[in-house]
């Protein structure tokens, strides 16, 4: 069968990715597949390039797992995604409990985000700069930064990710912004004005972690509507999971969904790739976050591929 990055290529697209974190490394089956930028041609670090890994205390850096996956990507042949520079989840306590002015956090973004992006200059295809900065009902999430700065906690920090690398993608990752309604606006509504401000701002990323038989028929519309606004879209952490356990009917229709998600993309060509969130069952975030529900990714947790990893190929 045909590689998962060799058939996005051969339908125009910069990748096909996937995310990896620093404790699955060591295990050489996966790695062979994961080494091989025939199958990936992009990786996103899961977890290591998070402000509580990156900066555990204020001024206090640690790249030492960051590093080991921009590293990765390079000796690999891959490009790679930035993940991410401010986001409420998985912050150090330092941020979330510090006592903070507008000015005081204002600089504190602009310092990480500097920091962050400095570091990785050059070798970063596109930064997820702002991530999840919604609720579902398309008002701002209230975090620490929307709390103390307002929504210019947003600009702020897409300014100085340019100033830090100025050819790097700049993103907003988000997700269920891949269904029609009020959190999908939001995202428009506020692409369309960071533009109108002359804010830089590249592209919009739909995370799209889905349930099998439910894939948004909304999916390609949406990012059509993006690319309208004159930004690119990737689809940046791709997995379709099911109630467990898994059946042959179900894994039928992930297939189908998988190849539903794909041609959505390779139907629209400001969208640039599709990342999956993990490659494999033995990896994926699913099992431990969404209690009963599993199998969402295109390799079975024995590394064997799964009809998913079919419909992949005949989406692209
Ligand atoms: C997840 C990682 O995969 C897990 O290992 C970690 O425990 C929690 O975060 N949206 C995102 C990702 O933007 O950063 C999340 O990654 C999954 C949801």
């Amino acid at each position: 069968t045909v590689a998962l990055n060799t058939a996005a290529k051969a339908a125009g697209k910069l990748y096909m990715g996937t995310a990896t974190d620093n404790g699955e490394l060591t295990d050489t089956a996966y790695t062979t597949i994961l080494d091989n930028n025939a199958n990936f041609g992009q990786i996103t670090p899961a977890n290591a390039m998070k402000w509580e890994n990156t900066e555990p205390e204020q001024g206090t850096w640690t790249w030492t797992n960051a590093d080991q996956i921009a590293n990765l990507a390079k000796t690999n042949g891959q490009l790679l995604r930035g993940h991410n520079c401010v986001w409420y989840n998985q912050l150090p306590s330092w941020v979330t409990s510090g006592s903070w002015t507008n000015a005081t956090l204002t600089a504190v973004v602009q310092d990480h985000t500097t920091e962050l992006v400095s570091r990785y200059k050059g070798q970063v295809y596109a930064w997820d700069v702002i991530n999840e900065p919604f609720n579902d009902d398309g008002t701002y999430r209230s975090d620490v930064f929307y709390n103390t700065i307002g929504p210019a906690y947003i600009p702020i920090a897409l300014r100085a990710a340019r100033a830090a690398d100025p050819n790097a993608k700049l993103y907003i990752n988000e997700y269920n912004i891949e269904y029609t309604g009020s959190k999908a606006t939001a995202m428009l509504n506020l692409v369309e004005s960071l533009k109108a401000e002359g804010v830089p701002i590249d592209g919009v990323g739909l995370q799209s972690h889905f349930i099998v038989g439910e894939v948004p028929t909304s999916l390609q519309s949406i990012m059509e509507q993006f690319t309208a606004l004159g930004v690119e879209v990737a689809i940046t952490e791709l997995d379709i999971r099911m109630t467990l356990p898994e059946t042959a009917a179900l894994l039928e229709q992930q297939k189908t969904d998988y190849d539903t998600v794909i041609s959505a993309c390779r139907a629209v060509s400001g969208c640039v790739g599709v990342t999956v969130w993990d490659f494999t069952d033995k990896y994926s975030w699913v099992p431990s976050t969404f209690s009963g529900q599993g199998a969402a990714t295109p390799y079975d947790s024995n590394l064997v591929k799964k009809p998913a990893y079919d419909g992949i190929v005949a989406g692209w």
